[in-house]
């Protein structure tokens, strides 16, 4: 596997693949790697013939300064973790990708403006600048995305369908520790303790899709997340698997899924699972 540091070598080797009539497979990702990014390499590999990773702690989608400083960055491990799965790793500098601040301005729409959207001010906006470029330079037959953070598919599905990308969206689905918690980057900042507590979350959210309706499922999820002293509840919605509005009833949308953000100690963790 090569290591590609600037868009000139990128879009040079881009080009040569396109040249070839090969399919283009791209993960984008923050670096950190864990299973979960394994699961959408290695579903990148079986679907298409040559494999990018992106590898980029992108500082536009960070709305804290202490997240983005706090953010692992472990790119040496990253690149021998994926080197038997992946053709090119993308891992540009930040004057690389952003030699000038970015001025793009993004709408999203409703997808946006909740959960994550309402919670991060500029966050989509900035997933949105990094995701556009990379797609732009990659030109990805597929890209790939893990479920865990769902809205963020949706916003992304947006922005293809406004810019005319031609790149189909994979969503993947979550990755679990054997403890029931969500695979992410940020996992390792948590104590072995908060690691243990943290996997509470998973196992509410499941027992939860045992109840019938939506006020008794909210009110069992936040009471049942306030027992533990280490979580502090950001929010707990419920809402349309496709638009990601609220509902007040099963009977209010087709899909109904329920979206968790849940602060362990300092570290914010996100989960979600469907009801139907
Ligand atoms: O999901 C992530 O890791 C990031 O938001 C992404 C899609 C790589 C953009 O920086």
């Amino acid at each position: 596997m090569l290591v590609i540091n600037t868009i000139a070598e990128l879009t040079r080797i881009v080009d040569e693949v396109k040249s070839e009539g090969k399919t283009i497979g791209l993960v984008p990702t923050m670096g950190a790697l864990h299973d979960g990014h394994l699961s959408l390499i290695k579903r990148a590999r079986l679907e298409n013939e040559v494999v990018f990773v992106s590898i980029f702690v992108n500082p536009v989608q960070f709305n804290n300064q202490d997240d983005l400083v706090k953010y692992p960055r472990t790119l040496e491990r990253d690149v021998e973790l994926i080197g038997e799965y992946a053709d090119y790793a993308f891992a540009p500098t930040v004057e690389e990708v952003f030699p000038t601040p970015p001025t793009e301005e993004y709408h999203f729409g409703p997808v946006e403006e909740v959960m994550e959207g309402a919670a991060r001010p500029g966050h989509f906006n900035g997933v949105g600048v990094i995701v556009r470029r990379l797609l732009d330079w990659v030109r990805p037959d597929k890209a790939y995305f893990g479920e865990k953070d769902y809205q963020q598919i949706a916003v992304i599905r947006e922005l293809v369908r406004q810019c005319d990308i031609k790149s189909e969206i994979v969503p993947c689905p979550i990755v679990r520790e054997p403890n029931g918690l969500a695979m992410s980057s940020r996992n390792r900042r948590l104590t072995p303790e908060q690691f243990e507590t943290a996997a509470n979350i998973h196992r509410i959210l499941v027992e939860s899709q045992q109840l019938e309706d939506v006020p008794q499922i909210k009110a069992f999820v936040e009471a049942e997340i306030a027992k533990y002293p280490e979580f502090k509840l950001d929010y707990f919605e419920i809402a349309d698997a496709d638009t990601l509005q609220t509902v007040h009833s099963m009977a209010d949308a087709a899909g109904v899924m329920g979206f968790i953000t849940v602060y362990v100690g300092e570290v914010r963790l996100i989960d979600n699972i469907r009801y139907k």
